[in-house]
């Protein structure tokens, strides 16, 4: 066994810098700092830490797939390619999805088909269920394609009856992300008996405290004593995001509102916090 010395690895420190999200007001939620003399200066990261697998967790109907969706069509925008592994949803109508994004945020769509790649494991399940194989087909995959980013939705579907084996299954998918430096999303399903936004609701199962980022999606319907709040009607929806947790750089650490316009598009709204303070100022 070696030990290595700091120093060594000076030259494999990776360079933390932001990745665009695609998702309007997520980019302005991470930053790093500089040392000033008069103290330290927060640095906005203006996107998702760069190499680092971000895990996005909430019930169903949380914008979960959108936000994913949206994040791979931005990076394939920018002439990065990305692979989107899916578990549940079949190609064709991922692909669906994924256009009608496109054309909400005006994305040229000959710019990005030949950018994303698919990986459909619905009707694979000797796929799914055999993790070495299936690090062994991403490890190609991201070098035959030059994959920069990836997907995966969701990696509750790989441990699927089997979930005393989650961690061990997601430890293997992150290593092979944090091998070919990619920036990654695994998304994960909770259930709604799991704890409503706290690190055991992140998909349970301790799978959150492997990977670099947790964010947390939840959704409500507003009662008569809250509707004024959030200045909608009671019965109508309303969704949050919350960063529970990111090892890699600071973070806004508040519950944010979460919006999907009719459009599909996510975008994070004000944190609740400030909402309430606005109130109380009559601002
Ligand atoms: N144009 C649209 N296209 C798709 N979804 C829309 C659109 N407009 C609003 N929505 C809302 O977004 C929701 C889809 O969110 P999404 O598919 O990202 O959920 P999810 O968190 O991935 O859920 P699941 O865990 O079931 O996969 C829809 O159920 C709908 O309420
Ligand atoms: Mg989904």
């Amino acid at each position: 066994m070696r030990v290595l010395k700091l120093k060594e690895l000076e030259e494999r420190i990776p360079k933390l810098f932001g990745i665009p999200s695609g998702v309007p007001g997520l980019d302005d939620l991470f930053f790093t700092f500089t040392m000033e003399e008069e103290g330290y200066r927060k640095v906005p990261l203006k996107g998702l830490p760069s190499a680092s697998v971000v895990h996005l967790t909430g019930v169903p109907d949380t914008g979960k797939t959108l936000m994913a969706e949206q994040f791979a069509l931005t990076q394939a925008a920018r002439q990065f390619a990305t692979l989107f592994v899916t578990v549940e949803v079949p190609a064709p109508f991922l692909a669906q999805g994924l256009r009608q994004r496109a054309q909400a945020l005006r994305l040229a769509w000959e710019e990005i088909e030949d950018k994303v790649f698919l990986l459909e494991l619905v009707r694979l399940p000797e796929v799914r269920e055999n993790i070495g194989e299936l690090c062994h087909h991403l490890t190609q995959i991201i070098r035959d394609h030059n994959i920069k980013a990836c997907v995966i939705d969701s990696i509750t579907g790989l441990y699927e009856g089997k979930e005393t084996a989650a961690r061990t299954i997601v430890r293997r998918l992150y290593e092979v992300m944090k091998e070919h430096y990619q920036t990654a999303i695994f998304i994960s399903q909770k259930r709604s008996s799991h704890e409503e936004i706290s690190a055991e609701a992140a998909g349970g199962y301790g799978v959150s405290h492997i990977l670099d980022c947790t964010l947390v999606l939840t959704k409500m319907v507003v009662s008569r004593s809250t509707s004024s709040f959030y200045g909608k009607e009671p019965g109508d929806i309303v969704r949050t995001v919350r960063i529970d947790g990111c090892r890699v750089c600071g973070h806004d650490p508040r519950v944010h509102l979460l919006e999907i316009e009719e459009t599909g598009i996510v975008r994070v709204g004000p944190a609740l916090s400030a909402k309430a303070a606005e109130l109380r100022t009559g601002r």
